[in-house]
């Protein structure tokens, strides 16, 4: 997979990509992220990306031509599957919005700035909106860095143990199950007992009860799905 991400703070996104899973998963050729300072892309002196809204109102708006141009040279060398915005309007991510991007080839991910984009941004080129959450961010960088995140650690390949991701929480609409390492007893609290029992079939019906449970207490709209 190849991840292009169009942002105009670079500096603020390298840091994710250069620490443990995802650092990872580039080293191992399994996922290419690139950078692209929309700056470069700029036609005036100024290096400028934004300017005033027409018919007034407070904030600026990034502006179409520099987008354009960065957007237009990335597809001179190759297709691009989806060219995600990061905006709080779009469709909120969710783990299946993660699995689909994940069997993509190549992507962009556009990283929004002040009151976002000119609409024909949208028009012209976006192929899929997301937002992180019903929460507005400075920018779309940290929106990014979590999706990347979310999708790499779906690529084959990434995460040591192949099943661990599919026992994630929201792989199946359940929350994941209580989990327990050594000791056996802390502070008085101790390890269920059938953890211990070595009985595979009464383990995974205790996980798959728990999950269960723990779903219906904390999230039983997941249940509804
Ligand atoms: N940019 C600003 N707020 C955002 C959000 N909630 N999700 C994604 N991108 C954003």
């Amino acid at each position: 997979m190849r991840i292009d991400i169009i942002t105009v703070l670079p500096e603020l996104l390298k840091s994710p990509f250069e620490a443990s899973i995802l650092k990872r998963a580039i080293e191992a050729n399994l996922v290419e992220v690139h950078f692209h300072n929309l700056r470069d892309y700029t036609t005036d002196n100024y290096k400028s990306i934004d300017d005033t809204q027409f018919g007034g109102g407070a904030g600026m708006v990034m502006m179409v031509e520099p987008i354009d141009k960065c957007i237009s040279k990335l597809k001179e060398t190759r297709n691009y599957d989806e060219v995600i915005y990061m905006t709080p309007d779009g469709e909120t991510l969710n783990q299946s919005i993660a699995n689909q991007v994940s069997l993509k080839e190549n992507i962009i991910i556009l990283c929004g700035h002040y009151k976002g984009v000119d609409q024909r941004v949208r028009d012209l080129f976006i192929t899929k909106e997301i937002s992180i959450g019903d929460y507005v961010l400075s920018g779309g960088e940290l929106g990014a860095a979590v999706l990347c995140d979310a999708v790499i650690r779906l690529i084959p390949g990434v995460l040591g143990n192949e099943t661990s991701a599919l026992t994630d929480s929201f792989q199946d609409n359940l929350l994941a199950p209580p989990i327990y390492t050594k000791p056996r007893i802390y502070k008085g609290l101790e390890v269920p007992e059938v953890l211990l029992s070595g009985h595979a079939a009464n383990i995974e019906r205790w996980r798959e009860d728990q999950a269960y449970q723990r779903t219906k207490d904390r999230r039983p709209d997941l249940l509804d799905k």
